[in-house]
């Protein structure tokens, strides 16, 4: 079903098409796979992943109790994925604040933290089309940490990590979904404001950061995140454009 986007705008976007999964590799491997037949936006959800990705080739792990979440976009695709990343992590934000009442912040460029914890990874994968110079389609991911995984955090992750509630339920990860989903079209479609959202949120900006470019690590001050994304540092007077495929942010860095 391809409405228009004004007709869109005034249906409750969590009515989209969805496909629920008890298990999955990844749902953006399956949406991707999706993307071929499928000709529709379309939500894929999954109870738990084997081989959850994260950025940079990393794996996130992905045990039940949280949200495994794909959405495939193939109408109006934003040039680039990036921005799509910036999108959902200001909707992710506000759906946490919504729906459970916690303040949420953003780590440039794509995780959430509560209180110190990283609750959400996002990934953004986009089918660039080198023909129509273009993207075919784009899958964002979202990984959330709902609740404690049954045997806790593993040994990696355990000091980053951390969880939203003490004991999820079926129907907070369906209001949860929900939320993110309207937050997230309405930004997307609804073409509304979000950048200063995004950078009001940061835990990054306005702090002296260390961050680790081709193995050798740097520090500068945060001090804007440019429309497209990119993190703007400065150090001894001189300002530098940090591209998140580019860049680790040392993690210490930041909770001073
Ligand atoms: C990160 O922390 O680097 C990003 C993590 C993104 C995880 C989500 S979970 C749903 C979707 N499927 C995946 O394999 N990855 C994303």
């Amino acid at each position: 079903m391809n409405l228009p986007i004004s007709e869109r705008e005034v249906k409750m976007f969590s009515d989209i098409k969805r496909v629920y999964l008890d298990e999955i590799d990844s749902t953006n491997d399956y949406a991707k796979k999706l993307a071929q037949s499928e000709k529709s936006d379309i939500l894929v959800i999954a109870e738990k992943q084997t081989a959850g990705k994260g950025r940079k080739g990393r794996t996130f792990i992905s045990p039940e109790g949280g949200i495994y979440m794909s959405l495939l976009l193939h109408q109006n695709v934003i040039s680039d994925p990036t921005k799509i990343t910036v999108m959902a992590s200001v909707a992710v934000a506000r759906a946490i604040e919504k729906v459970l009442g916690i303040n949420a912040q953003i780590k440039w460029v794509n995780d959430i933290y509560v209180n110190g914890k990283k609750v959400c990874g996002i990934l953004t994968e986009g089918a660039y089309n080198s023909q129509k110079k273009s993207f075919d389609y784009a899958v964002l991911g979202i990984g959330i940490n709902l609740s404690v995984p049954k045997n806790g955090f593993s040994e990696d992750i355990k000091d980053i990590a951390g969880a939203l509630t003490d004991k999820s339920s079926r129907q907070l990860k369906e209001q949860m979904i929900n939320s993110i989903l309207d937050c997230f079209f309405d930004i997307y479609y609804g073409k509304k404001e979000y950048m200063s959202e995004y950078k009001s949120r940061s835990n990054v900006l306005g702090k002296q950061i260390e961050y680790i470019k081709n193995n050798e690590k740097f520090s500068g001050n945060a001090v804007d995140i440019s429309e497209s994304g990119e993190l703007i540092v400065e150090e001894n007077g001189e300002k530098k454009i940090l591209n998140s495929g580019e860049i680790k942010i040392c993690i210490e860095s930041i909770k001073k």
